[in-house]
């Protein structure tokens, strides 16, 4: 993995966001400046209509700012080509969503291979693939297609899609958003430890108190705004619950 300075993978200073719809312009951020660093576990929380998906589709190059400067893995996004934010989303990041976005006619060891194959990686792909699914717990359902499996299984092989080429920065938009809180759980659990054993950092969105004791720092977004940016002191166990 190529080194950033400081391990600054994120750093963004000012950042606005206008949407214009039908000449009504929606300010969804408003001056959002802040720095992420390798190795988080980054919570972003606040109200509906807040800004937290715009951030993250802003971080994920899927979006451009109106105003103000976003760097990403060292890079201002604003000046990248089209090609270099797309093989920056390909290689380097990784995206869950909330609605799992699997293919519905591959299994889920298919689903995970064709992404690794749209990364451009042929090498030992069935057996990443294969390693990813495992990660997740989900070895024994390599076989089966997102409507053979419950919600929790099916955002789980999202997850192991999404690191399955060791990206450096997974996006997670509500990924517990349909999920039981016992789904939940078994999902922030194996985020969690891949944060730690791999050192993925993971951003992710979410409205789930539940979810946000597995972070170890909570970005609240009010109105466009970071209302608070809180760092716990130690990393809660909340495995030993
Ligand atoms: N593509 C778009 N076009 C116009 N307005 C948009 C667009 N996307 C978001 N908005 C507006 O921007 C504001 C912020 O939206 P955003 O989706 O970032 O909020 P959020 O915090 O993710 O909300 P939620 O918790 O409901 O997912 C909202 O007022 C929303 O209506
Ligand atoms: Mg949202």
């Amino acid at each position: 993995m190529e080194a950033t300075t400081n391990g600054i993978l994120v750093k963004a200073q000012a950042v606005t966001k206008v949407y214009h719809t039908d000449e009504v312009a929606t300010h969804a951020l408003r001056g959002v400046s802040t720095e992420i660093t390798a190795g988080e576990f980054l919570a972003v929380v606040g109200p509906s209509g807040s800004g937290k998906t715009t951030l993250l589709n802003l971080i994920g190059a899927l979006d451009a700012v109106t105003e103000g400067r976003l760097e990403v893995m060292g890079k201002d996004v604003a000046t990248m080509s089209k090609r270099q934010r797309a093989d920056m989303r390909l290689h380097s990041l990784g995206f869950v969503f909330q609605a799992y976005n699997l293919f519905p006619v591959l299994t889920a060891q298919e689903n995970v291979e064709f992404v690794l194959e749209l990364q451009g990686i042929s090498e030992r792909r069935s057996e990443r693939a294969r390693e990813a699914l495992d990660q997740l717990g989900l070895l024994e359902f390599a076989d089966r297609r997102p409507t053979q499996m419950s919600g929790g299984q099916q955002q789980r092989v999202a997850v192991a899609r999404a690191i399955a080429s060791r990206p450096r920065l997974v996006l997670a938009d509500e990924p517990s958003a349909n999920l039981d809180g016992e789904n939940a759980r078994i999902l922030l659990d194996m985020m969690h430890d891949l944060n730690v054993r791999e050192g993925i950092t993971f951003i992710f969105s979410t409205h789930d108190p539940r979810v946000i004791a597995y972070a170890r720092r909570v970005i609240t977004l009010v109105d466009g705004r970071i209302d608070t940016d809180v760092v716990k002191k130690q990393d809660t166990d909340v495995n030993k619950e």
